[in-house]
Formats: C-alpha cells, structure tokens, sequence
C-alpha cells in the first residue's frame, strides 16, 4: 500500500540572484515541480525585484545577494543565478560557499578560468553545479543522441552548428557589453546550439579552435536600421555582431559554429548537422539520412515526445539535487563548452588556430 509520505515529495527551497527576465522562466517552471518552495531573491533592481515578488509569489526579497544569504542562513537548498554573465561565477561561489546547490545559467561563466573556479568550489563543498543548457533536453536533441548512442552515424566527422538572427541584437540587458557579457552572440546564443550538438557527439574534448568575429551594425544607432528588435544602447555595443568558429576535437571530429545577432542572410537559423561516416542528420527539420537497402533515405521520426525543454532542465536541476540523480549538466561540460568559446574569441583575436588545453 502506497503511504502518504512515500508519495509526498521533499521540500526543495530555492532562491534566485538575479530577477530579470529569465529568473521569471526559472520560477515559473520550478513552480510546476512538487515540493518546490520558491523562498527569496535577490536584485540590484528594486523595481525588478518587486515585479518578481509579485508575478512569481516570493516571499522575501533582498537588494544585496551577500545579505540574502546569511540572512536566509537554513531556509534554503539552492540558488538559481540569473544574473549577467560577468557576475555567474562570484554568485555562483559565494552560493556554494554557503553550502547550497547552484544552477546557473549558460554560459557558465566569462571564461574557462571561471568554470574552472566555480567547479572546485562546488567540490570543496560538496554541492550540485547545474549549468543552464535546456536545449540538451529538447526532445528532438534526445532522439539524436539516442541514435548517435546506437550507432546510427556511425563515426561522426563534422558537425555544422548554426544559431544566426538576421536582426536579433537584444534590446535589454546588458548582451551589447563585452565586460559584463564576454561576448556577444557566439557566447550568448552560439553557445546554446554547441552545447547540444556537443552532447550529441559524445562530448569529445575540444584540443584546437580557430575563429573570426565581426561588428559591423551594433554599433550604429537602431534609429537608423530596419530591425525587428529596436532600441539597442548602440553607445555601449562592444560585442560582436557574427562570430565564425572551427574546432577540432581528440577524436578527430572538426565542428563549425555560425552565430549571429545580426547578418545579411534570408532568415534566423537555429540549426546543427551532423556528418557520420554511416550518417548523418539535421535538428530543425529534425531528419535523419542514412543510406538503407542500396539507397539514400531521409528519415523523419513520427513523434518524438518528451515535454518542454526550459521545464525539463528545470526538473534535472531538482533531481538532482533532491533527488540524486546523475548531473547530465555538470560545470564540468559546461567547462568544456567554455572552452571551445574561449579557443574561438582567443583565435579571433591572434587572428590564428590557438591551441586548447
Ligand atoms: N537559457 C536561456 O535560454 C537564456 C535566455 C536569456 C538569458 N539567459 C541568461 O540569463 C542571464 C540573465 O539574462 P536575462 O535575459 O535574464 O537578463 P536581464 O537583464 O533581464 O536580467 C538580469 C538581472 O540581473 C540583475 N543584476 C545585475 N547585477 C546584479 C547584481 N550584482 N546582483 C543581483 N542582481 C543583479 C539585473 O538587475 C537584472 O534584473 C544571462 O547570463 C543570460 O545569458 C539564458
């Protein structure tokens, strides 16, 4: 007979820093998991803050992170760290210092140095790092892996990775600043489409990278630019406009990342390939082509199933900290992905291949 505490989950109390836009995605799809208490937050914006309060139903809010965490000393289990990229890592650390469970979003950090910082922090105490990469739990992503994992391409020689706007420079935020960014699209939104298509070959290590950045729109006033997305701070707009990138891999497998806020192309693409030696496929239209019985076949799968990908990462992060799940999202990948970032903005810079260690 099934009792009430064995189907009663455990609590999980969580409190954000950072409570902008995307804090609002976390919240709502923690609140859609049992047992999940959204408790405080953190933001230097009072008025964000209070909008958060409001629309996600928290009961304590805080103008300083450093205070919400002593104050709320016992009263929580993790932290969600929603802020810009520049402050991921000391958010992240001084969380785990406080002997709580982290997910961060992606990218993990400004650099591999960072990464690496906050992984030993989360070792050090004994903590789950969960890096904020849904697309990984995307249903199309998991029906590739699946078939990668069975053998379906066969050895996997190049992967085309695409995550191009043609006019997508991010009207909030700070995405236009490279001090508190790092980057703009290759870190921003590059590192999304990466992050899978990696996954999907088995997370080879990424030992060379070559790359090209280039601003040509950003900078300009949006007055002056037909965009979809107006109203950019052109006078801060310090990132790239399209980033080009190739990595070689210790399997032998070479990866070509394309991203952009902004290129002269006919419409935003949100894409990666893969080439096997027995296969190969694409994520939007999810396709498989293999050839079967003397001839070429596109493969289209029925249904792929599965649930919505931002709800998905959301829950992994709370099995696996409530509930001792494997972490399929560790620092550790994130570690790697942020190296392949850095090899790419590094080469860009020496205007050569750089090694990655
Ligand atoms: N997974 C995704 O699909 C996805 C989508 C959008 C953004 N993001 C990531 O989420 C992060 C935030 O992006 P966003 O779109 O929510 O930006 P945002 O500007 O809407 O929110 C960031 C919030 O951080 C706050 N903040 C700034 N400094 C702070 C500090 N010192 N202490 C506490 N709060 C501080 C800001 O006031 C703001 O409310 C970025 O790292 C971004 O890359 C992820």
């Amino acid at each position: 007979m099934t009792t009430a505490s064995s189907t009663t989950p455990k609590p999980f109390r969580v409190g954000f820093i950072g409570a902008g836009g995307i804090a609002h995605a976390h919240a709502a799809n923690l609140k859609k998991i049992a047992g999940v208490e959204l408790v405080c937050a953190a933001d230097v914006s009072e008025k964000g803050l209070e909008n958060f309060k409001e629309k996600q139903g928290i009961a304590r809010i805080y103008s300083d992170c450093q205070e919400m965490l002593a104050k709320e000393k016992g009263n929580l289990d993790a932290i969600s760290v929603c802020t810009p990229n520049g402050l991921h890592a000391p958010n992240s650390i001084a969380a785990l210092q406080a002997g709580l469970h982290v997910i961060v979003e992606k990218p993990m950090a400004m650099n591999a140095v960072e990464g690496q910082a906050m992984i030993d922090a989360a070792k050090k105490a004994g903590k789950q790092l969960v890096v904020g990469f849904q697309w990984r739990f995307d249903p199309k992503t998991t029906v590739l892996k699946n078939q990668a994992d069975a053998g379906v391409f066969g050895n996997i020689k190049y992967v085309r990775v695409q995550a191009l706007r043609r006019r997508g420079i991010p009207n909030w935020g700070v995405f236009g600043r490279k001090d508190l960014q790092g980057g703009g699209p290759m870190i921003d939104i590059g590192v999304h489409v990466t992050e899978m298509a990696h996954f999907v070959m088995g997370s080879p290590k990424p030992i060379a990278a070559s790359g090209m950045t280039a601003t040509y729109i950003g900078d300009r006033s949006s007055t002056e630019i037909a965009s979809m997305w107006s109203g950019w701070d052109h006078k801060t707009y310090t990132v790239e406009d399209l980033a080009v990138g190739f990595v070689r891999f210790d399997n032998g497998a070479v990866m070509v990342i394309e991203s952009s806020f902004a290129a002269h192309i006919e419409k935003d693409v949100w894409n990666f390939q893969v080439m096997g030696d027995k296969g190969g496929s694409t994520f939007d239209p999810l396709q498989i082509f293999t050839d079967y019985n003397g001839q070429m076949w596109n493969n289209t799968p029925g249904w792929v199933g599965g649930d919505d990908n931002f709800y998905l990462k959301m829950k992994h992060f709370v099995e696996v900290c409530r509930d001792g799940r494997n972490n399929v999202s560790s620092g550790e990948h994130g570690l790697m992905v942020q190296k392949i970032l850095d090899g790419i903005y590094s080469s860009a810079v020496a205007k050569k291949e750089v090694t990655i260690n």
